[in-house]
């Protein structure tokens, strides 16, 4: 850790959860705690909620929870310090100067230590670019029409034709072999040793929405491949999460983004005075990617190449963008390939004109799907027109249906309502709007399968956090040990101990687990509840059975990795002792 405890602490109570939280979702009260649509993964009804008492969030869809610096950390991706800084400076609390000694530098955790590397990576491609032999990588980027101001803006670079430069440089500086493999830097192989990833390529820096470079993309010279090379995927490099130029068009000031394919034609773009475009990182675009969007815009202009595996993936991004609530346009980029070609031979206002002029997602992907049919045959064009209604049933608001539904009408001269007529038959066929095969994210895929001891542990845990009174009454049964996971263990012990001093502190409690997956164990540990409890009787009810369920597996586990000690063996009887007494008696609630 790199700053005394208390100072932590003392940080996390000056941002009161609900009002940090409150500036990234729009929070609303329900009862004691506040909903909200979770950020960190689509949805339409709200499962995330924030709890002042318990000063943490969790969301019950996608099962992300913590305390406020956990928050940042996901929200911002910040690394658990940098968390601690922005908050403490959200707060107006002054830090300790950290030095960095040579062993706090070896401690440092990775994520810190991969960031860090990236950034004297970026700063000693940025100097060889900028040096003779990167003269090179200069005739390039000038006759790709890059000004000076935009190279020094993206912080583009040049790595040298030579087979371990960058490493030799990152070993000088006292970096690990280990540590710059990880980085995705460079290669290593008994033989060889480390070998740069990039060699003789022009090189550009991918930096987060925090200007943080966590990889790089490098691009040949000539027409060789791959064309471009990408950093693999690292701690800090999540290819999902992560938009190239999202860092500029964050604070662009416009209200919506354009989404493109290259880095090249971000930069283009952003020369031109487009300083909202953005790029996916050699991938498809992905649902992390659109809830990240949603988070500063509602419409996003799609400038995606004219070719048909441009048009495949627009089509692609649509629903993706659907899904997430934004809307979404096509930009005509014809007779051009991509922005950069279009902007470079028709120039920025032109280009200007394209955005204005760009084709709604519904209309573009009717436009596609028409290219299918043969509209002079009377059985395509019903197929066409079927396939049309069978589109606007996706549409589950009826307004927005109709409104799209005019439009095409009005596109295709089709009769508005014959139009609406099979609409509303393909309605009553499937059961109103056919419902899409969601895009599925991954995060909500988490295996939801409750280990049910688990379960109970976390429910007694959560039981004692919002009822400490109740602690009196189970403690004669219950102690830490009994929580078989040690992670369970370990906040069973500290909120025992903060009960007993009369000082409960549950986001504190998250303080001791500095790892982001960690920190969402504990929150849920925090967050778990029955459901459907009505009287008072059936609340008693439950909770003996609760705490009786939890001493039983504890006692079960311990009778299992029973060996020859004896203390252990005292334990066990005295187990089985409590579990018959509990079994008779019953606990009161009040
Ligand atoms: P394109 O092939 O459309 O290239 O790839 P481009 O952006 O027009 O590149 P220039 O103008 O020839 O320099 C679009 C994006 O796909 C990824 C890169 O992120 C690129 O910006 N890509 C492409 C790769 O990752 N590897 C490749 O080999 C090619
Ligand atoms: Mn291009």
């Amino acid at each position: 850790m790199y700053y005394p405890e208390e100072i932590v602490e003392e940080i996390r109570q000056k941002n009161d959860i609900v009002d940090v939280i409150s500036g990234y979702v729009n929070l609303k009260k329900q009862g004691g705690n506040y909903f909200g649509l979770c950020p960190f993964h689509n949805e339409k009804s709200p499962s995330f909620s924030v709890s002042p008492y318990k000063q943490m969030y969790y969301c019950f869809g996608c099962h992300k929870g913590g305390n406020v610096f956990t928050f940042i950390c996901d929200y911002e991706n910040y690394t658990y310090p940098e968390a601690i800084r922005f908050l403490a400076d959200r707060a107006g609390v002054s830090l300790p100067e950290v030095e960095y000694t040579e062993e706090m530098r070896k401690k440092a955790d990775k994520k810190t230590k991969l960031l860090e590397i990236n950034k004297e990576a970026a700063k000693y491609f940025y100097y060889q670019l900028r040096n003779k032999p990167g003269e090179i990588g200069i005739k390039y980027f000038t006759e790709r029409q890059l000004s000076e101001e935009t190279m020094k803006n993206f912080g583009l670079g040049y790595s040298l034709p030579y087979s371990n430069d960058l490493s030799k440089y990152l070993k000088s500086k006292g970096y690990s072999d280990e540590i710059i493999k990880e980085s995705g830097l460079a290669n290593f192989s008994e033989r060889d040793g480390l070998v740069d990833k990039f060699i003789n390529r022009v090189m550009f820096p991918i930096q987060d929405i925090n200007h943080r470079v966590i990889g790089f993309g490098g691009r040949v010279f000539g027409d060789a491949k791959p064309k471009y090379l990408n950093s693999p995927e690292t701690e800090i490099f999540d290819k999902r999460r992560n938009l190239y130029g999202m860092n500029f068009a964050r604070t662009s000031r416009k209200d919506y983004v354009i989404l493109c394919e290259g880095y090249m034609d971000v930069i283009a773009m952003h020369q031109a005075g487009f300083t909202e475009a953005v790029a996916s990182l050699g991938t498809a675009f992905t649902v992390e990617q659109s809830l990240l969007l949603k988070r500063y815009v509602k419409d996003v202009y799609l400038a995606y190449d004219s070719d048909g595996a441009g048009v495949n993936a627009a089509l692609r991004a649509i629903g993706i963008l659907r899904d997430a609530g934004l809307s979404g346009r096509i930009i005509n980029m014809k007779p051009y390939k991509d922005p950069d070609e279009f902007i470079k031979n028709l120039g920025k206002e032109e280009f200007q004109r394209r955005i204005d002029n760009a084709e709604n997602s519904f209309l573009f992907e009717i436009r596609i799907l028409k290219e299918g049919y043969n509209l002079d045959n009377p059985d395509e064009k019903t197929r066409f027109y079927n396939e049309i209604a069978k589109k606007l049933c996706q549409f589950e608001e009826e307004l927005e249906r109709d409104n799209y539904l005019e439009a095409a009408a009005r596109t295709y001269d089709i009769n508005q309502s014959s139009l609406r007529k099979l609409v509303v038959n393909l309605a009553k066929e499937t059961g109103i709007a056919a419902k899409r095969e969601p895009v599925k994210s991954g995060i909500q895929n988490k295996n939801i399968k409750e280990d049910s001891v688990k379960k109970s542990q976390r429910l007694l845990l959560t039981w004692l956090v919002e009822e400490p009174k109740l602690y009196a009454r189970v403690k004669k049964y219950i102690s830490p040990s009994d929580f078989t996971d040690p992670l369970y263990e370990k906040v069973a012990t500290r909120l025992f101990e903060d009960i007993e001093n009369d000082n409960i502190n549950p986001a504190a409690i998250l303080n001791l687990f500095e790892d982001a997956s960690e920190q969402s164990i504990a929150a849920e540990v925090f967050n778990t509840k029955l459901e459907a409890i009505e009287t008072a009787k059936e609340k008693e009810v439950a909770f003996h059975d609760v705490v009786l369920a939890v001493k039983k597996a504890s006692f079960e586990h311990s009778s299992a990795s029973l060996g020859t000690d004896v203390t252990a063996l005292s334990k066990v009887i005295e187990a089985k002792k409590l579990i018959e007494e509990l079994e008779k008696t019953t606990i009161p609630m009040s």
